[in-house]
């Protein structure tokens, strides 16, 4: 799992995948819930990735100080590249998120993170440093999936035979209440919490065996069959739709 979730190439090809194919844009969906402001802010995000809310931060935030971090120090690099990269107000920090807060005494006014906070390996830990690093009034931001999601990958990946690892369902279901919700509902002031569903569809196989081989629960052992029931599967439907549900908490503090 762990290779796939830092992977870089394996990230740009599965949101290539969904941003191709889905029917909302759920970055444009979210920064329309996000209020923009003019301050000097200071700015932290969590696992950015190769920067798909990066670059919305930035154009949110425009006198902002940014602090993106990543534990992929590849995907840093692509961002580093990209047309929208300032080096005036953006510093890039390679690391693992629990270690940055083992030592991190710098307060943030926003603190986001989208699809990566249940890499952590300590969350209890981390929610709290988190909203530790927070200055009052400021707001933690947190974007990822929950409920039924990839209901329908699962439901084929497994009709095969092969059993995804519980721990990545949780991540993708329940994670956002049992750990989310529950401790920022308690902690924070106020915790407005957005959903959506979004449809993912996908006009052939190779679009889904791509998909599935970037992701965290790719098993080549069981591609064969996997192939065979998409086969089954095209014959009598035209795509392969699969759900992504949405969620968008922001939290903020008294
Ligand atoms: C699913 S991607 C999300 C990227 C981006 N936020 C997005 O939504 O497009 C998860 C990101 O978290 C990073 N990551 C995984 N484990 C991490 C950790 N322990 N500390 C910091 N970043 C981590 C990965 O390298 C990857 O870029």
């Amino acid at each position: 799992m762990k290779d796939k979730a830092i992977n870089s190439f394996s990230l740009k090809t599965r949101i290539e995948h969904n941003e191709k194919n889905q029917r909302i844009d759920i970055n444009k969906w979210a920064f329309k819930l996000i209020s923009k402001d003019i301050r000097p802010l200071n700015i932290l995000e969590l696992c950015c990735g190769t920067g798909r809310q990066s670059e919305y931060l930035i154009n949110h935030y425009i006198n902002s100080s940014i602090d993106l971090l990543d534990i992929s120090q590849e995907s840093l690099n692509h961002i580093k590249n990209s047309s929208y990269f300032q080096k005036s107000k953006i510093s890039t920090f390679n690391i693992d998120m629990d270690e940055f807060f083992l030592n991190n005494k710098k307060k943030y006014d926003i603190i986001f993170v989208s699809y990566g906070l249940y890499y952590s390996k300590n969350i209890d830990e981390v929610l709290k440093k988190i909203k530790n690093s927070i200055n009052q009034k400021g707001q933690f931001i947190v974007m990822g999936p929950h409920g039924n999601n990839n209901k329908e990958i699962f439901e084929i990946i497994e009709s095969t035979g092969l059993k995804i690892d519980k721990k990545i369902k949780f991540t993708c279901t329940d994670f956002m209440y049992d750990k989310v919700i529950n401790y920022l509902s308690r902690e924070y002031y106020k915790t407005r919490i957005f959903k959506i569903t979004n449809k993912i569809e996908w006009k052939n196989i190779n679009n889904f065996i791509s998909y599935w081989e970037n992701s965290t629960f790719y098993d080549e052992y069981y591609k064969k069959e996997l192939i065979n029931r998409l086969k089954t599967f095209f014959k009598t439907n035209k795509f392969f739709i699969n759900t992504k549900e949405v969620m968008l908490i922001i939290a903020e503090k008294n």
